[in-house]
């Protein structure tokens, strides 16, 4: 059973929007509870990449999928919210994906709007705070507003899928990206597979055998 059972998720307007609908419907069907927060680049980004018109029906990104636990939407504006209060936080702030933008304002201290807040909140009260940015190339900016933010402790998960289980669909990228966000918050899931040892394992034992170690992988 997983310690966690509160969140806030915050969407800003980074690429990879379909990282925030994962969370989320993955969050949901963990039974916990979401405090969900968007930006208004956010807002645009889940139109442009995936055709959601998300407005006050958070249960938009949940694509039919049953809510299991309370799902509250909080404006990005109201920065008296629950959860820019450290008594209402729950145990984690994510923000999935996180643009660089939002990232250098948290480096700085800013608080301007919720998403900010929560981020600052977090960080005082020594709760897990997990940033998921999406941007390519890096600038030193960036780099340097990162080392900052996992210098004062928060956990830096950029969005970059590995290829080693060898995903075949953009669904398994997706997945294995939001497995590990929920890995990295002890939350229970089953969408990202832990790693056997691969084809690796099997061509040693092939070899063993005196087999052809070509053969162990499959094509
Ligand atoms: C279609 C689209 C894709 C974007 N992709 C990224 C991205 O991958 N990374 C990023 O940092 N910003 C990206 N941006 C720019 C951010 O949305 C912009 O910096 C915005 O001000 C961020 O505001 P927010 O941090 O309050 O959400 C994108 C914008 C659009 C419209």
């Amino acid at each position: 059973m997983s310690k966690v059972t509160k969140v806030v998720l915050g969407v800003s307007g980074a690429s990879g929007a379909c990282y925030a609908v994962r969370t989320l419907q993955l969050l949901m069907a963990a039974g916990i509870e979401v405090d969900l927060i968007y930006s208004s680049a956010a807002r645009r980004v889940l139109f442009e990449e995936m055709g959601l018109r998300l407005e006050d029906d958070p249960e938009i990104l949940l694509q039919g999928q049953v809510a299991e636990a309370k799902l509250r939407l909080w404006p990005n504006e109201d920065i008296g919210a629950p959860p820019a209060s450290g008594t209402a936080i729950g145990d984690v702030v994510m923000l999935v994906p996180c643009s660089l933008s939002t990232i250098g304002a948290i480096a700085h201290g800013s608080a301007a709007n919720l998403i900010e807040r929560a981020a600052q909140v977090a960080l005082k009260e020594g709760k897990q705070l997990l940033l998921v940015p999406r941007e390519s190339p890096l600038s030193k900016l960036h780099l340097d507003c990162l080392s900052r933010l996992a210098w004062a402790g928060a956990t830096v998960l950029p969005a970059s899928p590995g290829f080693y289980q060898r995903p075949q669909t953009i669904e398994e990228l997706v997945d294995q990206v939001c497995g590990k966000i929920l890995n990295r918050c002890g939350i229970d899931q089953q969408c990202l597979p832990a790693w056997d040892g691969g084809i690796g394992l099997s061509a040693q034992a092939a070899e063993k055998e005196g087999g052809d170690v070509g053969k162990a992988n499959p094509s």
